[in-house]
């Protein structure tokens, strides 16, 4: 077993803007669970960020808050690769090379892209629209085994595996095809006000939790959350969309399925499953919320794991792209760059 090459995880977060329970849920602590069977690469991934407009202190101060996030829910910093992408060039490089790999109609058929477009129309820019390239080189720049992330990221895992067995196809074996790894539940946490919708941090504050709102408001917004009007509980997420998103949260955070958490507050109205539901969330976010606060004190520290990282993760993205650059045919005589 000794030489048995360790597999690759690999998974980004944009630092777009506070992060909500959805992230957390989703993908955040997938990630933990996946640090003693894997490599892991978890990237800040700032050059996704910019494909919307940024406010450029923000962006810069929120890539510490995300990799400050990252350590915070669990993430050794020393056996898992954290780290910026746009510290390593070979993002960029992989993400043009695979742009002549993939075809207008794949991404024009992607519909995290028709909702941007539709949320930002009056900037419609080429990156929103190669967004899902950058994705598949960030993914297959470290020949990644396993991907996870939540259910709206889906259709982008398979364009990337598309895009990886055309590619090998072609070339030969160059690209590891990846899996995604999706949790048994929570993989779409839905909006507290329209549950039919994905929470989301782009939405109104009063839909969403963010991993670092305070208890008090964590229990105001849990208690205004939609439900119906009747009083039953019981997982069903098309008739009881509101009531089973609360499910889900509470069996997603106390580790039983919804129809357990269901069958546990039958009969107990619906103020007991808020408070159930909320309860849950503030004690997972607490030791988080702590740690956060004492890991953005010494800026320097995470600074520190970002410089060292990229160094770690360049290494193994320029050994992926010398070969893809070998098997395309870029001229190379054994120059150094
Ligand atoms: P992003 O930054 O929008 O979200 C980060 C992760 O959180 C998951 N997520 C959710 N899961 C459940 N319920 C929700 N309401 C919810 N909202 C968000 C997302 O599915 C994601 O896993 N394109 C990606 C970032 C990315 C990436 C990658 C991911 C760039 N390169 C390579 C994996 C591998 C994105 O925009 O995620």
């Amino acid at each position: 077993m000794e030489n048995t090459p360790q597999k690759i995880c690999f998974s980004g977060i944009q630092p777009s803007g506070t992060l909500t329970l959805g992230n957390y849920i989703g993908a955040l602590r997938n990630f933990g669970l996946m640090q003693d069977s894997f490599q892991c690469l978890y990237c800040v991934v700032d050059m996704h960020a910019i494909t919307v407009r940024q406010d450029p202190a923000a962006l810069r101060r929120r890539c510490l808050e995300l990799t400050a996030t990252y350590i915070a829910s669990g993430l050794d910093p020393v056996r898992n690769i954290l780290y910026c992408q746009s510290h390593v060039s070979g993002h960029a490089e992989l993400a043009w090379i695979l742009n002549c790999f993939t075809y207008m109609g794949e991404l024009q058929r992607m519909t995290q892209y028709k909702d941007k477009c539709a949320k930002h129309a009056d900037n419609i820019n080429a990156g929103l629209f190669t967004y899902p390239v950058l994705m598949a080189a960030d993914i297959l720049l470290y020949q990644a085994d396993v991907v996870p992330i939540g259910a709206d990221q889906k259709q982008h895992l398979e364009l990337t595996r598309d895009i990886a067995q055309r590619f090998n196809a072609l070339f030969g074996d160059v690209f590891t095809v990846p899996e995604g790894y999706f949790g048994k539940v929570g993989s779409r946490v839905m909006s507290l006000q329209e549950p039919t919708r994905k929470m989301s941090k782009s939405d109104p504050e009063d839909t969403y939790i963010a991993l670092l709102d305070p208890p008090d408001v964590i229990r105001r917004k849990i208690r205004r959350a939609v439900t119906d009007s009747e009083t039953d509980i019981r997982f069903d997420p098309v008739n009881k969309p509101g009531v089973s998103n609360l499910l889900s949260i509470i069996a997603a955070l106390s580790s039983c399925d919804a129809e357990q958490a269901a069958q546990e507050l039958q009969g107990q109205g619906y103020g007991k499953l808020k408070e159930r539901a909320a309860e849950c969330v503030i004690e997972t976010l607490a030791p988080l919320q702590a740690e956060h606060k004492r890991l953005m004190a010494d800026k320097a520290y995470l600074q520190g794991v970002l410089d060292e990282n990229a160094k770690r993760a360049s290494q193994m993205a320029n050994r992926t792209l010398s070969k893809v650059k070998r098997k395309i045919g870029f001229a190379d005589w054994g120059r150094k760059a």
